[in-house]
């Protein structure tokens, strides 16, 4: 019948994301979505669901924010695509450098704009190579940098990697928040990438301890230090940065995710000096054509103006706190949290499964880690309300409820 319906020109979205559609997984969730705004979605058949995790750490402002769309509609009625990356003068590409040249420190002035977190990783690994003139590369166990050959190749999860082999030469992993380890950072280091905290690993931070000394580290070898903060910036740990909770500046830092309001974007972001390496020897040292989409940066700029004038760091705090307090539950081993940053703990994949069954038809949207099966991650929009948290908090608790 639906093959049917297919061929007769009748199939539905449903029919055809599954018929047509690339899947990544053999169980998508497969909610069918109308709109969103807020920290909801709506659906078709006039469902709606509380979204938790903010389509994975990108609408950090929640769906929809007026003022992105509204930056969007102003750009689209300007221009769209007018050509590939770096050759023409765009206002609202340089407005967007301009208001993150404000709110980053003075030696991350220079802004490669691109159009993902993995193309951001792609970029700085090539730049630091260039600056460096090397090619060794460290990273940690269970980190996620992206899913093309390069951000893979310096990604610390086997799982997504086995069947995909070979990658870049001279990666090599060390432990997370291991000082001893940092020992393998040596003069032939070209870079070490690292996120300040680990997303995918279910939200591991960084003691304050460990990021000097990595700091450290990388000064007296010469390589260099890239910052991933694809995940963690835009205010998702209760600063804008992660790292602006240390005292610590990487030399490259890269941004996608909640960058872009709910617009693809991502940045590659470090000095004028390094930066200008990318223009020659070879010339066009990293090509995008559709990086910096002025539609893109728009939004990303409104997104940016947003969180400064909306979302105050206090009361992403405080609410984090608040999750964390009622999802306290004996079926919960452990909770990780920064900010409005979740990974809960429970003792199983299963009892996980539950959970996020529970939810899904209960209509409060968690969801996976890629290197923690035992636990799920929430990371809501950070201007949540109190009645929300309270909501979801329920639900997520009926859902523990039937572990026992
Ligand atoms: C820390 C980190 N780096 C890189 C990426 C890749 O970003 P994208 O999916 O935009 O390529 C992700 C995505 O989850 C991420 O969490």
């Amino acid at each position: 019948m639906r093959l049917l319906s297919y061929f007769c020109g009748m199939s539905s979205s449903k029919d055809i994301f599954y018929k047509n559609l690339a899947q990544t997984t053999p169980f998508p969730m497969g909610i069918e979505i109308d709109s969103a705004r807020g920290s909801w979605l709506f659906g078709t058949k006039g469902e709606k669901w509380l979204d938790m995790i903010s389509g994975v750490a990108v609408t950090n402002i929640g769906h929809n924010h007026p003022k992105v769309v509204s930056a969007i509609k102003t750009q689209v009625d300007k221009h769209l695509h007018v050509m590939v990356y770096g050759e023409y003068i765009q206002k609202v590409q340089s407005d967007l450098a301009k208001a993150l040249n404000q709110v980053l420190p003075d030696d991350l002035n220079s802004f490669y704009f691109v159009n993902s977190g993995t193309e951001a990783n792609e970029a700085a690994l090539k730049l630091a190579k260039r600056e460096t003139g090397r090619t060794e590369l460290i990273s940690f166990n269970n980190s996620y940098h992206g899913g093309t050959h390069g951000s893979l190749s310096v990604t610390g999860n086997e799982n997504k990697k086995y069947a995909f082999r070979p990658f870049l030469p001279g990666v090599k992993f060390i432990d997370f928040n291991s000082i001893p380890d940092l020992e393998e950072i040596t003069d032939k280091t070209a870079a070490v990438i690292m996120e300040v905290i680990q997303g995918d690993a279910g939200v591991r931070i960084a003691t304050p301890e460990f990021l000097k000394a990595v700091r450290t580290k990388c000064d007296q070898t010469g390589a260099q230090l890239i910052f991933d903060e694809i995940q963690t910036g835009m205010g998702r740990t209760g600063k804008l940065f992660a790292f602006n909770h240390y005292d610590i500046v990487p030399d490259i830092l890269t941004l996608a995710k909640g960058f872009g309001g709910g617009m693809a974007i991502g940045a590659m972001i470090s000095n004028k000096e390094k930066m200008v390496k990318l223009t020659h020897n070879p010339m066009l040292g990293h090509i995008t054509t559709f990086g910096g989409h002025p539609v893109n940066c728009a939004a990303a700029l409104a997104n940016l103006e947003v969180i400064q004038q909306e979302i105050d760091f206090n009361e992403v705090e405080r609410k984090g706190a608040l999750i964390e307090q009622l999802l306290q539950h004996m079926e919960v081993s452990e909770i990780r949290r920064k900010g409005l940053f979740f990974a809960i703990d429970m003792d199983s994949f299963e009892k996980v499964k539950i959970v996020f069954d529970h939810c899904l038809a209960n209509g409060v949207i968690t969801f996976w880690f890629l290197s923690t099966g035992y636990a799920f991650r929430l990371s809501p929009p950070l201007n949540i309300t109190d009645s929300e948290i309270q909501h979801a908090c329920e639900i997520i608790q009926q859902g523990f409820d039937l572990c026992k």
